[in-house]
């Protein structure tokens, strides 16, 4: 399993399979967004290939993203490929949910078992607000269709200063006292489209935790009070769900990363919150072998760099969140 040069094992791979979404969220891209040609980006037969080189370089977790991961045609063909792969263990999806309503049973039947499904507020009129025109129902109606299909849900919420983090976080929060769902609370990062509105909205754990805890008494933790992956987990005295904090912000998993991410145009985006990349597509389109493939990769994976570093100011400046897939 490849190690970087801090001795971190890197075995986790989350693939942007588009830049473009069918929502807008404001905190993620302005409402006139510009999207890659299709050209661009990878393709599926180009995915599939990397996905095998990934698994064999002894990567055991890949995660789809987007921008919006449903708005690729061969999406559920790609998580049957990768979830047969020697190697991948656990294969996941970040959506906003809007078309799982379709595509929750294929996606079971392809072999995911568990999805992350973004959904910052169970208010119609404030849903609008925030994705600038989607309608909370599909998302409701997207999460019966991944419970029927026998998939786990998790909620992803990115709380924003004076939109949702009060009456609308704990509205989400007390989706776990009916479901046995995990609800999680990530801080929102600033990438350089939108820094100014994301620094300046942010909600940090601490803040939002004492909100939480004015709404249902003291949480209790979970794992010991240890990260869950990137989260900090707690549950609602009783609750069959349970709540998480995912802070890159305020407490940064940087030393415990394990991830890298592949852009849809093909690139190895080291670190969420740094600019560096290893250019993979123009190796595959120049005719790289696998060989070849393996040892750039591995010689990117080399390279991450420590972690970020927000607390200095430093933003990323190439891309946004919908570029590299969060
Ligand atoms: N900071 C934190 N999370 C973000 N997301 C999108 N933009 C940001 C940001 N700036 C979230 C989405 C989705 C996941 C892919 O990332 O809400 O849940
Ligand atoms: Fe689309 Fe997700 Fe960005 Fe919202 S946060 S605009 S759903 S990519």
């Amino acid at each position: 399993m490849p190690l970087d040069k801090y001795q971190r094992q890197i075995d986790y791979l989350r693939v942007s399979l588009t830049d473009a979404c069918n929502l807008r969220c404001v905190y993620c891209m302005p409402e006139h967004m510009a999207f890659r040609r299709p050209a661009e980006l990878l393709t599926d037969a180009e995915l599939v290939r990397l996905i095998s080189l990934f698994g064999r370089l002894g990567f055991k977790k890949i995660r789809f993203t987007g921008g919006e991961p449903t708005l690729r045609r061969g999406l559920i063909e790609l998580v049957r490929h990768t979830t047969k792969q020697a190697g991948i263990r656990q294969v996941g999806l970040t959506t906003n949910g809007l078309l799982l309503d379709q595509l929750a049973q294929p996606l079971a039947e392809a072999g995911l078992t568990t999805v992350n499904v973004s959904l910052d507020t169970l208010d119609p009129t404030r849903f609008r607000e925030l994705t600038r025109w989607g309608n909370v129902r599909d998302v409701l109606e997207g999460l019966s269709a991944a419970t029927a299909a026998g998939l786990r849900v998790k909620l992803n919420a990115v709380p924003i200063r004076g939109v949702n983090d009060t009456a609308a976080a704990v509205a989400l929060a007390e989706l776990t006292l009916k479901n046995d769902w995990q609800v999680r609370f990530i801080e929102m990062m600033p990438f350089a489209n939108n820094a100014d509105f994301q620094t300046g909205q942010i909600v940090r754990e601490t803040e939002l935790r004492a909100h939480l805890e004015t709404a249902f008494g003291a949480l209790e933790p979970l794992h010991d009070g240890k990260l869950d992956g990137e989260a900090r987990m707690f549950r609602i005295p009783g609750a069959p769900g349970s709540i998480g904090f995912i802070s890159p912000v305020s407490t940064p998993f940087c030393a415990a990363c394990n991830r890298v991410r592949l852009t849809a145009d093909g690139r190895l985006r080291l670190c969420l919150l740094r600019d560096d990349e290893g250019d993979v597509r123009e190796q595959l389109r120049r005719g790289a072998t696998d060989e070849e493939l393996e040892t750039l990769l591995r010689s990117a994976i080399q390279r991450k760099p420590w972690g970020h570093d927000l607390a200095s100011d430093l933003i990323p400046a190439s891309r946004g969140m919908s570029e590299i897939g969060g």
